[in-house]
């Protein structure tokens, strides 16, 4: 394989490399473009976006933005190959081997929690951009 590679561009040998991650991505903000774009950066990125229901059960509130138009924000982004829709928590094993995905990547707001999944991918927890987050975006618009 090392062989192979040396023969290609750092692009081409990234194409073999699978990454994944997930999250609701509503209200994008430059936080969010900032994981994604460091996820890219480690090989071809696909993105489960957590749909509206499961958003509410982990965030107790539903997105501002419903999940088809996170969905097609993410999807336009140039450093995102594909999306699709991340219906359950107890999936996320099966979105991850159906994927083939080699890394998963998260912000380090999850740092420890999907460990578990290290037998299957690799797993890195990318931290996250500080003094930014949907939650405080919705906060200071309603103050204004
Ligand atoms: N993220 C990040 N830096 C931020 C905010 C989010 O790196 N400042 C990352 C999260 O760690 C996660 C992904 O972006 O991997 C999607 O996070 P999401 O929960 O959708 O965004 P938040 O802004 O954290 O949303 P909320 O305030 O509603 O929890």
């Amino acid at each position: 394989m090392d062989s192979i590679n040396g023969l290609l561009g750092k692009s081409e040998q990234l194409s073999f490399i699978k990454v994944i991650t997930f999250g609701t991505f509503d209200v994008f903000h430059v936080g969010h473009l900032n994981i994604l774009e460091r996820a890219a950066a480690m090989g071809n990125l696909i993105v489960g976006v957590s749909s509206d229901d499961l958003s509410f059960q982990k965030k107790g509130r539903y997105p501002v933005y419903n999940q088809n138009d996170r969905m097609r924000i993410v999807a336009a982004l140039s450093c995102v190959e594909g999306v699709f829709l991340e219906q359950s928590l107890e999936l996320k094993g099966d979105y991850i081997r159906n994927y083939a995905a080699d890394i998963l990547v998260m912000g380090d707001d999850w740092k420890g929690k999907f460990d578990n999944f290290s037998n299957t991918c690799k797993v890195v927890y990318l931290p996250r951009t500080p003094s930014i987050s949907t939650t405080k975006i919705i906060e200071i618009v309603k103050s204004i």
